[in-house]
């Protein structure tokens, strides 16, 4: 059946918490989302779900996030998180999501994401160890499983420091 990827509205929300706490197995992320959905800096076009018919299938959220050197901020965004229901993952749902998303931001003038997820997946979409930059985690992870991506080129080249996430991300 035919997926359709568009921006989450309204009546999307407890579905796009009980996609989420499906995928996860728990209710952590769906109660992220909700969070996040508050924050001023939340953006509506790119909280994306996945639709086979009427039906909320998957879900993917880039939020904006700042990479701090000292007292210099660069913005960019962060890919989290995504899922898909556990019956129709690996049929290339949620690399729908990721490329419809990234040309979203793309075009919403957005220069760069960052992403901590599985490092055969991610890369690709083009998204390279942030070791390749002068990008650094607020926590300690896999080098290889933090990664970056550039919408436009040489986005990151001057961009050097360590990434922050919004206080929702830690608090749950
Ligand atoms: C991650 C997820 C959204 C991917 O959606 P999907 O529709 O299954 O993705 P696709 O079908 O496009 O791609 C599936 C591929 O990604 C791999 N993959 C994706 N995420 C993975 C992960 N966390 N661990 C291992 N493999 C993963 C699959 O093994 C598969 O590999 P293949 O293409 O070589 O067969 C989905 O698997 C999911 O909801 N997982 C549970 C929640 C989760 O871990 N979210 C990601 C962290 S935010």
């Amino acid at each position: 059946m035919k997926v359709s990827i568009r921006p989450e509205n309204k009546s999307d929300y407890s579905t796009i918490s009980m996609v989420n706490d499906m995928a996860f197995g728990q209710e952590a992320e769906g109660i992220l989302i909700e969070k996040l959905r508050k924050n001023k800096k939340f953006i509506k076009e790119l909280s994306l779900v996945a639709c086979m018919g009427n039906e909320i299938v998957g879900h993917i959220l880039f939020f904006p996030i700042c990479i701090k050197n000292k007292n210099i901020e660069y913005n960019a965004l962060a890919l989290a998180p995504m899922s898909v229901i556990p019956e129709l993952q690996g049929l290339g749902i949620g690399s729908r999501l990721v490329e419809k998303g990234l040309a979203k931001a793309k075009k919403l003038g957005h220069k760069s994401v960052i992403v901590l997820g599985h490092e055969k997946y991610y890369p690709k979409f083009g998204f390279k160890p942030t070791s390749k930059y002068n990008i650094k985690a607020p926590f300690d992870v896999n080098e290889n499983a933090f990664m970056a991506l550039e919408l436009s080129k040489d986005a990151l080249s001057h961009v050097e420091g360590t990434v922050e996430y919004p206080k929702e991300f830690s608090e749950i």
